[in-house]
């Protein structure tokens, strides 16, 4: 165990390196800088949040908050931190490294967007608010926790919404992943996302995400012949013969005389060793006068002792053109040799897919079931990051606000309230930000929603129902998680949710409908004056 999680009980992170150290050197500095000036333990309130969607979309997806949460629960400075961080700022005041090491997040309070759930720019995710100094070093760990996972859980819902609902979507990304974190968060978020499952064997024991596999290339490689299958048998029955009877005739029309006998043993083989698992790698010599023949010749011996094969897999070529002929294949033997099942058996492709090529194949027309994905689901090819900032936003009950020369990165100041405005069908009309202590939307009743920089984008709504948004997740002083952590799948069931109840065009790949976000016309108006308070007035001669 790490020194930093000595004295932690219950919630800690998944990931050992996530500490009160993993975070940059400028937030030590400035907390170092605060308690010179005496002003680390103000009340400061921070929000997360990100400016643009991610993948040219119109929405993204929340996740990440169990992992920070199990942050707060463990967040402390070990001895050995400590020691470390004097040997790199030996002139700070040596009583700045004792409050250092005595911190935490006993003074903090989180309030956050349910995990899971839709979100849109400018929302808060999170709210931090807690003494200044401490809820200045939670910046650098909470958006790390939080930037992948959302665009991970992103990219996974484009995924399942660009396969459709009925298709089984596999993260196999573990080999080209971004590290052993990148591999094992890309396994979590995507299930959360839509997946149905991974490859990665740790991601199953510890996060309890179902795996699966079966074999590769270098399997059917190492086999040359029968003469490599020491027992025949399977279910005390000479399977080896079953299979080779099945060779020797015509199998959907092709005899199998072109086929490869190695890569048929190999089948064979691993159909002994998983008779009720078995899905055969079809591409390595010739798929379609191979690979196919050979899989359906171990289906059909397979099936004469009781044991049905799951289907074949494959990782190269026109995915469209050879689903659809494996699919005839199949068909064709069903009838044949009257076993129906062959006709629905699983087609499974891994080939370099992407969101793209997903919408293409389903444009060309396809006949597969199952999609692995790896490089460009755990990489998030279409945009490797998502720009969570984290921006303070009240200091000692005063709003703060930031300025810049582009309006969409000016802040909008305060505690603020957020809720979700519903119309019939609980369909989200839109999510509006109310200043603190503005009495919350009612149903019912007609309120003003404004754009909060273009003066003529504004909106009356009657929302049918109001959600409120964010909930406190940590109350240090209460003793933290204020709630037990949802599991994965309840997490998955919450995207899930979200994503069915949207308006479908908000969704689309192409110009999707933009999701509006607004303030109240009391937050508009505070927006506006505290902006031209804080800007100076220009000079001109
Ligand atoms: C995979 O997940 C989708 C979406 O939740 C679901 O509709 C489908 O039934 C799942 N497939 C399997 C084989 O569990």
């Amino acid at each position: 165990m790490p020194t930093s999680r000595e004295d932690v009980k219950g919630l800690v992170p998944l990931n050992i390196l996530v500490s009160a150290l993993l975070t940059d050197m400028y937030q030590i500095t400035m907390s170092y800088a605060y308690w010179k000036a005496g002003r680390h333990n103000e009340n400061a309130v921070f929000d997360l949040f990100f400016r643009k969607c991610p993948f040219k979309g119109q929405f993204a997806i929340f996740a990440g908050l169990s992992e920070v949460i199990a942050l707060m629960n463990s967040f402390t400075f070990s001895p050995s931190d400590i020691a470390y961080l004097r040997t790199v700022l030996p002139h700070c005041e040596e009583a700045f490294f004792d409050w250092l090491g005595q911190l935490d997040c006993r003074n903090v309070r989180l309030y956050a967007l349910e995990e899971g759930s839709l979100c849109f720019p400018r929302i808060p995710l999170i709210r931090v608010e807690g003494p200044l100094a401490v809820a200045q070093l939670l910046e650098t760990p909470l958006l790390n926790l939080i930037n992948y996972p959302s665009l991970i859980a992103t990219n996974a819902a484009r995924l399942r919404l660009a396969a459709g609902a009925d298709k089984t979507l596999l993260e196999f990304g573990l080999r080209r992943a971004q590290g052993p974190d990148g591999a094992l968060s890309a396994s979590r978020y995507s299930y959360i996302g839509g997946f149905n499952g991974t490859s990665n064997v740790l991601a199953g024991k510890l996060i309890g995400v179902d795996i699966r596999g079966t074999h590769a290339h270098a399997f059917v490689q190492s086999y040359t012949s029968f003469e490599q299958i020491k027992d025949p048998t399977l279910d005390g029955k000479d399977f080896v013969a079953i299979v080779k009877g099945y060779r020797d005739r015509p199998v959907c029309g092709k005899g199998s005389g072109s086929s490869n006998d190695g890569e048929l043993a190999a089948f064979t083989a691993y159909a002994q060793a998983f008779p009720d698992g078995f899905v055969a790698l079809v591409d390595t010599y010739d798929t379609l006068q191979s690979g196919v023949p050979n899989f359906l010749c171990v289906a059909l011996a397979l099936d004469d002792l009781g044991h049905r094969a799951l289907g074949c897999r494959l990782d190269s070529g026109d995915l469209s053109y050879l689903s659809q002929e494996v699919r005839k294949m199949t068909t064709e033997a069903a009838k044949t040799f009257n076993r129906p099942f062959l006709a629905t058996t699983n087609i499974v492709a891994s080939n370099d897919i992407n969101e793209e090529s997903l919408h293409y194949l389903a444009d060309q027309g396809h006949a597969i079931d199952t999609f692995g994905i790896g490089t460009n689901l755990v990489t998030c090819q279409a945009q490797p990051a998502l720009g969570c900032v984290y921006k303070l936003v009240s200091i000692e009950g005063v709003p703060r606000i930031k300025l810049s020369q582009t309006t969409s990165k000016i802040t909008i100041p305060g505690r603020k309230a957020v809720y979700r405005l519903l119309g019939a069908d609980r369909v989200p009309i839109l999510d509006i930000m109310l200043k603190d202590g503005e009495e919350p939307p009612q149903p019912g009743v007609p309120i003003l929603a404004r754009h909060p920089f273009v003066a003529t984008k504004r909106a009356r709504v009657t929302p049918t129902q109001v959600v409120r948004l964010q909930e406190m997740v940590w109350d240090g002083q209460a003793g933290g998680a204020t709630s037990d952590m949802p599991t994965i799948h309840e997490v998955r069931a919450t995207v899930a949710k979200g994503l069915k109840e949207i308006r479908q065009d908000t969704l689309q790949r192409l110009n999707p409908t933009p999701y509006k976000v607004s303030v109240s016309e009391g937050l508009h108006d505070f927006l506006h004056s505290l902006w031209e308070k804080e800007a100076p007035i220009r000079e001109l001669s």
